[in-house]
């Protein structure tokens, strides 16, 4: 039976929802109490003011505390087959002693450390030991570039760096240290004092380069390291952690999260959402580089006290049915994942899951973008053995927990809709105009305050207030396009600003024409998604070469490589075109949609706004003749 079967949960919230989240808040250790549950002046949130709380000992002294020392926090499993389960007692003493190498490094309440890591237990481990000191964690996820570092290390003036020598992925090892070591050859990075390397790799260690006055192992720092360290007092709206994104600019933003709320967030909604039994293997597949992990493997799940699993490497290493594998091996009872990954698993066919013994499954989770029907009912038939509801979860980094969804038992589900709010959270479809749309489409909204809002962005109040806080009054606006049913359920149709969400991640279609701006072949970009059978959606880019350049046969090739080396593989576009001219506005705007509907093979969309109305008619043609 599920912990919630009716509609109480939602009345209570409804009636006073700042009763239900003070009663949420409750449920948390808190060192001090709090005086207003909230203080609101748009765009300004100040939950459980004048409260103090540790998130770390929220995460791990509450439950070692309560008799679950013993219980496993996380198993983990490395790519090789490698294999290691730490309790919570575990997590606290590694926890504690490394709190503790950061301090002797002199970090301090409210430096800031960067987290380059794979994921190793280390990685949430430096996340909670941040949280226990005070300090503001912004974990860079490692499969960002050199360059990108460099501008999220010197944006927020990083003190410290955690890394390690290597992580695996499909079989290679990626040189995490050596990526650091370049970022930091750049003078934009000299906040940088201190360089951590957890050894991950135990083969020799070939050239590893070492700066003996900035880096050490991690098995050095914490030898002599007490596994006793008090828990810093934070206060409730002390800054728990900074998580950059991608916006509509070429640059991204840190995302500020502060850690009363945020706790209070994430504990209720991985509580409340995933139905979290004693009994429990939770799994939720998400790097801790992106806010699913920050929020549904480390503090939410953690806040709760259940077991869950940790996988290092790729879904289809050294097979296709790795994740069923460590589903059967564990007895994993709630999957949490992405539909891309979901669409992959299709693809691969029915055989692998079908191999192996999935009835330890009770609960499926769906996150990062829309998930089609097909996709669900095949999640729920060949996953799930019919039997296992699925919530679909809306959300993102800047709402750092979970928003709209279904409660297991609750609600009814419809595959391909993430339902209704979760409690106390006023969402909401509008006109532009701020009319609400009771029936149709229009752009999602979130009406009131929540706890685990962001609080800003790092160092840039007006992009703060100007990208979610402008549209409409007193009221937040994430950029995704929405439509309700008769039901009054939500059904998320994607972006409508020009971020582009694929394959679960998020990347601006700036940044990427201006990493493709950066090769020297390039005079102008166009970037669009366009739509994926496995991604969802995908990178598609128009470039203009300049003059002096010919266009050689592996030129496409070559701009590829170039954007993911500037940025990142996951910003890899899909297809390249080189183009004779871009269409445009009179006004010299480019006309993205007529982009996609070339790129996508679709008919062409008005034209009548052009200046020059053949030149997307030629692109279209040069278009074929390249797919053809
Ligand atoms: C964007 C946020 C939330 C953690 C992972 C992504 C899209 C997210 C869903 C969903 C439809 C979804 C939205 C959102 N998105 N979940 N269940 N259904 N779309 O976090 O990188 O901050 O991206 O992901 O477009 O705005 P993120």
């Amino acid at each position: 039976m599920a912990r919630v079967v009716d509609e109480s949960l939602y009345e209570k919230a409804d009636a006073d929802p700042l009763a239900f989240w003070a009663e949420m808040a409750q449920e948390l250790e808190w060192i001090a109490p709090w005086t207003d549950v909230l203080r609101w002046n748009t765009p300004d949130a100040e939950w459980f003011v004048d409260g103090k709380i540790n998130a770390s000992a929220n995460c791990l002294d509450r439950h070692v505390a309560s008799g679950l020392r013993n219980r496993a926090a996380i198993i983990w499993e490395g790519e090789p087959g490698d294999e290691r389960t730490l309790t919570y007692w575990d997590m606290l003493r590694e926890v504690s002693k490394f709190a503790n190498g950061l301090k002797s490094l002199g970090v301090r309440k409210g430096d800031r450390v960067a987290i380059y890591m794979p994921m190793v237990p280390e990685l949430p481990i430096a996340m909670l030991a941040c949280a226990r000191i005070g300090a503001i964690h912004s974990v860079i996820f490692a499969g960002f570039s050199a360059d990108s570092l460099v501008d999220r290390i010197s944006d927020a003036k990083a003190k410290a760096i955690i890394t390690a020598d290597a992580g695996w992925r499909r079989g290679n090892k990626l040189p995490l240290k050596a990526i650091v070591d370049d970022a930091l050859d750049n003078p934009d990075t000299n906040s940088v004092e201190h360089v951590v390397v957890y050894q991950r790799d135990t083969t020799p260690l070939g050239d590893l380069a070492w700066n003996s006055d900035r880096d050490v192992w991690w098995h050095d720092l914490v030898a002599n390291m007490s596994f006793h360290c008090r828990p810093e007092p934070t206060n409730a709206e002390d800054v728990l952690f900074i998580l950059y994104t991608s916006g509509t600019t070429g640059k991204p933003k840190g995302i500020v999260h502060t850690t009363g709320g945020y706790m209070v967030g994430t504990y209720a909604t991985a509580k409340y959402v995933f139905d979290l039994r004693d009994d429990d293997v939770f799994w939720c597949t998400a790097d801790c580089g992106w806010v699913t992990g920050h929020s549904y493997i480390v503090y939410g799940p953690m806040a709760n006290g259940v077991t869950q699993i940790m996988y290092e490497g790729a879904p289809d290493w050294p097979k296709r049915d790795r994740f069923w594998r460590i589903i059967e091996k564990y007895g994993v009872s709630i999957f949490y994942t992405a539909p891309t990954a979901i669409r992959a698993f299709m693809k691969w066919g029915n055989e692998w899951p079908d191999a192996r013994d999935l009835s330890s499954l009770r609960l499926l989770g769906s996150v990062g973008e829309p998930i089609n029907p097909e996709a669900w009912v095949w999640y729920h038939e060949v996953i799930g053995g019919r039997s296992s509801p699925i919530v679909d979860t809306w959300w993102q980094t800047e709402t750092g927990a979970i928003m709209i969804t279904p409660l297991p038992g609750a609600v009814t589900t419809k595959p391909g809709s993430a339902t209704r709010a979760f409690p106390g959270i006023q969402a909401e479809v509008l006109t532009p105009d701020g009319e609400t749309v009771e029936t149709g489409g229009g752009l999602l909204a979130i009406r009131d305050p929540w706890p685990s809002m962001l609080r800003g962005i790092w160092g840039d109040r007006e992009r703060f207030v100007s990208t979610y806080w402008s549209k409409w009054p007193h009221t937040y606006f994430p950029g995704d396009g929405a439509k309700r049913d008769d039901d009054g359920y939500f059904w998320i149709l994607g972006r409508v600003d020009d971020v582009i969400n694929t394959a679960g991640h998020r990347i601006g279609t700036m940044e990427v024409e201006s990493a493709l701006v950066d090769h020297p072949a390039v005079a102008e970009a166009a970037v669009v998604g366009i739509e994926h059978e496995i991604k969802g959606i995908a990178i598609a880019a128009f470039v203009l070469l300049r003059e002096a350049h010919e266009h050689d046969e592996d030129l496409e090739q070559t701009l590829k490589d170039h954007v993911a080396q500037k940025i990142g593989a996951i910003a890899k576009p899909e297809k390249v075109l080189i183009a004779v001219d871009l269409p445009k506005t009179r006004s010299g705007k480019i006309m993205r949609r007529l982009l996609r509907d070339v790129a996508e093979g679709h008919a062409l969309g008005d034209t009548t706004t052009l200046a020059d109305p053949s030149v997307v008619a030629r692109l279209k043609t040069e278009y074929e003749s390249i797919e053809g």
